[in-house]
């Protein structure tokens, strides 16, 4: 089932001023539930401004977007707000947990903003902290966890709504090789029970782990290639905690 459609989708910063900048040029692109993606490309490329655009953070300047076969293009503030928290689920190179609040509270917040009662919001944050592995780290404020730990709980938070989509955005990019393939097998079970997952990275080695890849280049797309072999982030982990066991 299609859950994105883009048509045409343009975006210029500054328009209507002599130092506009264009900085996608016309981008066509259909993804269907229980894909994962990879967004690749040079830096300037357009990659988290289409990304910002996918996860209606950002309005295009020019071009239709269907999400869920729904035609967004005239959406208001908030009906833009209302998908993006319903069915959007966003993660980021440098976390965006808020300080001296714990992990359990991080994840609980998107559901204190959907009016979901206390309760149920303790219980649902428990359930994704613990989906992510850190069932033992409820209390933990970020600065007592590690980068991989961090980016754990704002996956947690990610998936606490439910939603269709997980948006990530250089999720690896602060991490070592073992928290990138933590991260990453994450990744791939949250995919094998069904849900979408787009990312952005810079990383042939991350990529590869996905199965689709598209590469953009100053503000195109330049190839769209299924992955025919994706590697298994569960091994790659399993391998690597393997040969440095000793260390
Ligand atoms: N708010 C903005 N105002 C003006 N120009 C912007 C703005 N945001 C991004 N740009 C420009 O748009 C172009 C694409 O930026 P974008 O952040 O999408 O690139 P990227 O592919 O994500 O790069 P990186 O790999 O470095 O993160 C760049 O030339 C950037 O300078
Ligand atoms: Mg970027």
């Amino acid at each position: 089932m299609s859950l994105i459609k883009i048509r045409d989708i343009k975006r210029t910063y500054n328009e209507g001023t002599e130092v506009s900048l264009t900085v996608l040029h016309g981008i066509k692109l259909d993804i269907t539930q229980g894909e994962f993606v990879s967004i690749m490309g040079p830096s300037g490329s357009g990659k988290s401004t289409l990304m910002h655009i996918l996860g209606f953070l950002d309005s295009p300047s020019e071009g239709t977007y269907e999400f869920e076969n729904i035609n967004t293009t005239n959406f208001t503030e908030n009906q833009l707000a209302d998908i993006r928290n319903e069915k959007i689920g966003f993660v980021f190179q440098a976390f965006h947990l808020l300080p001296r609040t714990t992990s359990l509270e991080n994840v609980m917040l998107p559901l204190m903003y959907a009016g979901v009662p206390e309760k149920q919001q303790r219980e649902r944050a428990t359930k994704a902290l613990e989906m992510v592995g850190l069932g033992d780290r409820l209390d933990h404020t970020p600065a007592q966890l590690s980068g991989g730990q961090q980016q754990r709980v704002s996956i947690a938070r990610a998936l606490v709504n439910e939603p269709k989509v997980i948006f990530a955005d250089e999720p690896t990019g602060n991490l070592d090789t073992a928290s990138s393939y933590e991260i990453m097998s994450i990744f791939e079970a949250l995919n094998k029970q069904g849900k979408t997952i787009i990312m952005v990275t810079h990383e042939d080695d991350i990529a590869s782990y996905t199965k689709r890849i598209v590469y953009l280049r100053d503000g195109n797309i330049e190839r769209d290639e299924i992955n025919k072999k994706p590697k298994s982030a569960e091994q790659s982990l399993k391998a690597y905690k393997a040969k440095h066991k000793d260390q």
